[in-house]
């Protein structure tokens, strides 16, 4: 058996969570109860988070409440959830640091919310890309979708789309910020695969992990022809005396390892992927806990599928040495062994291992300006279109009314603006300019008043425009009207 394609946890891991919760520093940590009242803030006893409501950070949608006998203590935060029964995509957006690394997560517990005990599925999308399917099978288990990802715009969108199989949800957003020089990648993001703190029995989050990252229990049914060649072990290693890096894996987390059960064997951590061109990215965490005596050394090797990958690991004690990846691993088999070299007298150890895979988002986020410009123009002109999310991305979710050009490799711009037939009033504003490749205007069939503004011919690009049947007044700017003449632009004007 092996792991869900996406990282999936089963909360209740989280019973067994140490229940000593200190103050710890939860700057850097945005988390949010969807669908609980406005102005809410509460804490989850067992782990210290305090959560928001997403009040702030959404305005469609419904809150509801999962069924009374699943409200756990312990999973507070999903207690609430927000259901969009209404519009194709509903989207999230949370004010972040462009640029910098987040680790992202989106949870969702249906907990049979609207008494129909109908399961949905739905995409989950990430700024202009699609994230995942979120696929529930079961209505009384949280599922959990994590990301490392570094935005490209001052806020990033989380957006629930319906497919046609059922109301999409979501119940809690979590955004931890990372240090940027850890989990690099030569390009894409790393969804969590598996993260464990092998030998033992325990799952530990917040706060014995400064950044919440979830180090799940050790369970040999994750990796494949395993079962019963390791051993345990197990010397407990205060958080002060470890000499951390930045990975930070917690203390706790370091106080176990897992070695060959047989001494003289080789240790073998290996899994399959489900599609061989899946590339992984590893990160395998050390430390040495044993006291060892002068004439013992601890060394060995470590060979990918039969080739060495890394020479000469001796963990140094109580001091992190984390060995990853620098490019994408892929395989049918993917085996990691650990052979101790002819000098040591131990067998090898590793006490903790994350693996990611890489997900590519190929389409990039459309130009900031037209976003601004299109943002204030809905405002401005009270759009009641169903206009969220990244007005140009994905394709097949483009904004109605809308039409982009793709570049390959720059931002998609905005060249399409449509807003005929929409109930428009008043005079048209200046924040059109500001869609600075527009080509083609169409305002027709609204109630807009006023005068024909001058500064339409500053839109070097446009192609057509069409003002036909509004409550317009006075006569059409010469400058237009030579553009027409001259044949570079479609100009139409007056009443149907
Ligand atoms: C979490 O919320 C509790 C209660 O509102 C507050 O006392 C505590 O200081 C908060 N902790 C952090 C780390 O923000
Ligand atoms: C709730 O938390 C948010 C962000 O952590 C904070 O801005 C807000 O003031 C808090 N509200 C209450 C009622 O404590
Ligand atoms: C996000 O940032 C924008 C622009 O700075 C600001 O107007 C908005 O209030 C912020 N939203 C939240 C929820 O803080
Ligand atoms: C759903 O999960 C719960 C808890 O893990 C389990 O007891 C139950 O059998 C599962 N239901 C189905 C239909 O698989
Ligand atoms: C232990 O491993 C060695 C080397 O791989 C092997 O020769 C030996 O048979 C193994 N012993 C047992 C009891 O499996
Ligand atoms: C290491 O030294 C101890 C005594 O200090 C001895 O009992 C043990 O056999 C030695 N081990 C090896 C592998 O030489
Ligand atoms: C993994 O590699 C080791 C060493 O190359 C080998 O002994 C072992 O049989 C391999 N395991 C699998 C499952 O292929
Ligand atoms: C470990 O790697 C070193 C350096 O490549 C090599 O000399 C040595 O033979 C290797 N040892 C084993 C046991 O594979
Ligand atoms: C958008 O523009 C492309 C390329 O010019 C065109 O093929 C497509 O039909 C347009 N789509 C809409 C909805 O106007
Ligand atoms: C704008 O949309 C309307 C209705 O969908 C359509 O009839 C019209 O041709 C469109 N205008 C342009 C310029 O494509
Ligand atoms: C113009 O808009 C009105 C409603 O705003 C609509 O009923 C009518 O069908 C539209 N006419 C055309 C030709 O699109
Ligand atoms: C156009 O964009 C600029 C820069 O983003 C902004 O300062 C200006 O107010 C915008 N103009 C209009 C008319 O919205």
């Amino acid at each position: 058996m092996r792991m869900s394609r996406s990282f999936l946890v089963a909360f209740l891991g989280f019973l067994v969570l140490a229940v000593l919760i200190q103050a710890q520093d939860q700057s850097g940590f945005i988390s949010i109860a969807c669908g609980a009242p406005a102005g809410v803030n509460f804490t989850v006893r067992q782990t210290g988070l305090n959560y928001t409501s997403d009040a702030n950070f959404i305005n469609t949608g419904v809150s509801r409440t999962i069924v009374p006998e699943l409200r756990h203590e312990f999973l507070r935060n999903v207690w609430n959830l927000r259901s969009f029964p209404e519009g194709k995509r509903n989207c999230y957006k949370i004010n972040i640091t462009r640029g910098s690394k987040y680790l992202i997560g989106a949870s969702f517990l249906y907990g049979n919310y609207d008494g129909l005990n109908m399961l949905p599925k739905f995409d989950l999308l990430l700024g202009a890309n699609r994230w995942d399917t979120v696929d529930i099978k079961n209505a009384s288990v949280s599922r959990h979708f994590e990301i490392i990802y570094v935005p490209s715009l001052d806020y990033v969108h989380i957006c629930m789309v319906d497919t046609g199989l059922g109301t999409p949800f979501i119940s809690a957003i979590t955004l931890r910020s990372l240090r940027n020089d850890i989990y690099e990648t030569e390009f894409g993001s790393l969804q969590t695969y598996i993260r464990r703190d092998l030998g033992s029995n325990k799952g530990y989050r917040y706060d014995d992990d400064v950044y919440d990252r979830y180090w799940s229990y050790d369970d040999a049914d994750t990796w494949y022809d395993n079962v019963d060649k390791w051993k345990q072990l197990n010397f407990p290693i205060d958080a002060d005396s470890l000499v951390q890096n930045h990975y930070q894996p917690p203390a706790v987390v370091m106080s176990t390892a897992v070695t060959p059960a047989n001494v003289s064997a080789p240790l073998v951590i290996s899994w399959k992927p489900y599609d061989p061109k899946e590339s992984f990215y590893v990160y395998m965490h050390f430390t040495e806990i044993q006291v060892l005596a002068k004439n013992q050394t601890r060394e060995f090797n470590i060979t990918l599928n039969g080739k060495l990958w890394y020479e000469n690991e001796s963990p140094r004690y109580h001091s992190v040495n984390t060995i990853y990846s620098t490019s994408g691993i892929s395989g049918k088999l993917i085996n990691f062994s650990f052979v101790m070299t002819e000098t040591s007298t131990l067998p090898p150890i590793i006490n903790a291992i994350e693996i990611y895979r890489v997900k590519e988002f190929p389409q990039q986020d459309t130009y900031q300006g037209d976003v601004d410009a299109i943002t204030t123009i809905k405002s401005v002109y009270g759009v009641t279109r169903d206009w969220q999310g990244d007005p140009c991305s994905p394709k097949d979710y483009l904004w109605e009314g809308l039409n982009c050009t793709y570049p390959v490799i720059d931002s998609p711009r905005i060249i399409t603006l449509n807003l005929s037939s929409s109930g428009l009033s008043g005079k048209i504003g200046p924040s059109i300019l500001n869609l600075t490749m527009l080509e083609k205007l169409d305002l027709s069939n609204n109630s807009l008043n006023g005068e024909v503004p001058d500064f339409l011919s500053q839109l070097q690009y446009l192609k057509i425009l069409n003002l036909e049947n509004n409550n317009l007044s006075g006569s059409i700017p010469s400058t237009l009207v030579e553009k027409s003449k001259e044949g570079s632009l479609s100009l139409r004007y007056g009443s149907y």
